[in-house]
């Protein structure tokens, strides 16, 4: 049956070529299209990182002004979407509905299905981008029973994901440009990551010729589990579960033992082996927002930056290399901006939309992309023979 190396979780097989998202994990390096990931957090913003990742080169004036009001344009869904949301239940959660709404795409914007023009390829990546925050932010609305609020294109997209959030009908709401722009480092921090579990769902999802919008739903029912995107969600109910600086040991000494399935959440990654640059961008955003919030002595970060302390002490992490990754401080952020738990993988899709599509395009672009088929090595019954029901024991 033809020859294979056997490879789970795929640990040493590389699956494609890409130019878009270089990891050094040794050295704990994360480049965008040859930019360290740093600069971008401090110098640039979420849509210049969009378009990088999109075209390959940064924006120039002309070019930014005009990927924003493309974007700014596909802003609105369909008024027809707004039916997905009624049919589920309220308590729904909203990676649920993201999966189902994001897919649903595809029954109303048919042009987009036609991968083979180029043309539509980007206008799907657009409405993609320009989707994600109305319908993340429509599907917390709908949790919390508050009318969808429309977006609004005299905003930036960080600002507008905000306003669409948490502006009520009938008062006034003001964005602190702060939050803001953390909102968009945050969106930064996770717009790509190369071939994670979500990204290489997307892409043998696309590999058959799916159209983009059910690729991308494909992408956030894999990014939803606790070791991938769901970390975030699971990093604050751990710390919540913690509560107390004082049960840190207990908790480090359980994520150590091995009969016990508790890891410690937003510790460890697959190719960051020297830590990952993200999460030290998302520590210090952390700082300055409860700063400007106002909130001091918040217990939450207490404990993260405690629990922190004590694993990168302990022989255990660091003879595996464990150090806290880009889910470690993000939800300290979105919470004290407001977010539910709940919410957190679903910001994480929304950031995450524009590297899936970028890395989808790649390969639809490739010229010597084929359908991904992976071979398995059979482990089950030798070849038998059928036995009538009634002959069975
Ligand atoms: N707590 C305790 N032990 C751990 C942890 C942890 N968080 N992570 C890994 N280990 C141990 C693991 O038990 C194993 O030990 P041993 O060699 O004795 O069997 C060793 O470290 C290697 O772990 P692995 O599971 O084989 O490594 P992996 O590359 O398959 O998994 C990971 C990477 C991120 C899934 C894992 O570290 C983990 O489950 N971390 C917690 C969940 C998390 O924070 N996920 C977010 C990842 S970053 C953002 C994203 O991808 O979305």
């Amino acid at each position: 049956t033809g020859c294979f190396t056997y490879d789970p979780g795929f640990t040493s097989t590389g699956s494609c070529e890409s130019k878009i998202t270089y990891i050094d994990g040794d050295n704990g390096i994360l480049l965008h299209r040859g930019y360290p990931i740093e600069e971008l957090a401090e110098h640039s913003d979420y849509m210049e990182v969009c378009y990088l990742l999109l075209h390959g080169e940064l924006p120039n004036h002309e070019q930014k002004q005009k990927f924003e009001l493309t974007i700014t344009r596909h802003t609105m869904v369909h008024e027809q979407l707004s039916n997905f949301f009624r049919g589920f239940r309220r308590d729904a959660h909203p990676m649920a509905i993201m999966c189902g709404v994001v897919g649903a795409l595809s029954a109303f914007y048919h042009d987009s299905l036609d991968i083979e023009d180029p043309q539509q390829r980007m206008i799907a990546s657009h409405r993609l981008i320009a989707k994600m925050p109305t319908i993340a932010a429509m599907a917390y609305k709908y949790s919390i029973g508050q009318p969808f609020i429309y977006p609004r294109n005299d905003l930036d997209y960080a600002e507008n994901f905000l306003h669409m959030n948490f502006a009520v009908p009938c008062e006034p709401y003001k964005v602190d440009p702060v939050i803001a722009k953390a909102m968009d480092r945050i969106f930064i921090l996770h717009a790509d990551h190369e071939q994670n579990a979500s990204t290489s769902t997307v892409r043998l999802a696309g590999s058959s010729g799916a159209n983009p919008f059910a690729c991308i739903a494909a992408g956030i029912a894999s990014l939803w589990g606790p070791a991938h995107g769901g970390a975030n969600e699971a990093v604050l109910e751990m710390l919540q579960e913690i509560g107390h600086k004082d049960r840190i040991p207990e908790f480090v000494r359980r994520a150590k033992d091995k009969s016990d399935s508790f890891r410690l959440m937003g510790f460890g990654h697959r190719v960051y082996k020297n830590y990952d640059p993200r999460a030290k961008v998302m520590q210090r955003t952390c700082n300055e927002v409860l700063q400007t919030l106002g909130i001091k002595d918040d217990p939450l970060l207490e404990i993260a930056v405690e629990l922190e302390r004590i694993a990168l002490q302990d022989e255990y992490f660091v003879e595996k290399k464990l150090y806290p990754n880009v889910d470690f401080y993000s939800g300290i952020i979105l919470k004290a901006i407001g977010f539910p738990t709940s919410m957190f993988t679903v910001l994480f899709a929304l950031a995450r939309t524009v590297g899936w599509i970028s890395q989808w395009k790649e390969m639809i672009e490739d010229p010597v992309q084929k359908i991904g088929r992976p071979r398995q090595l059979y482990t089950g019954a030798t070849m038998r023979h059928y036995v009538p029901l009634d002959e069975r024991g």
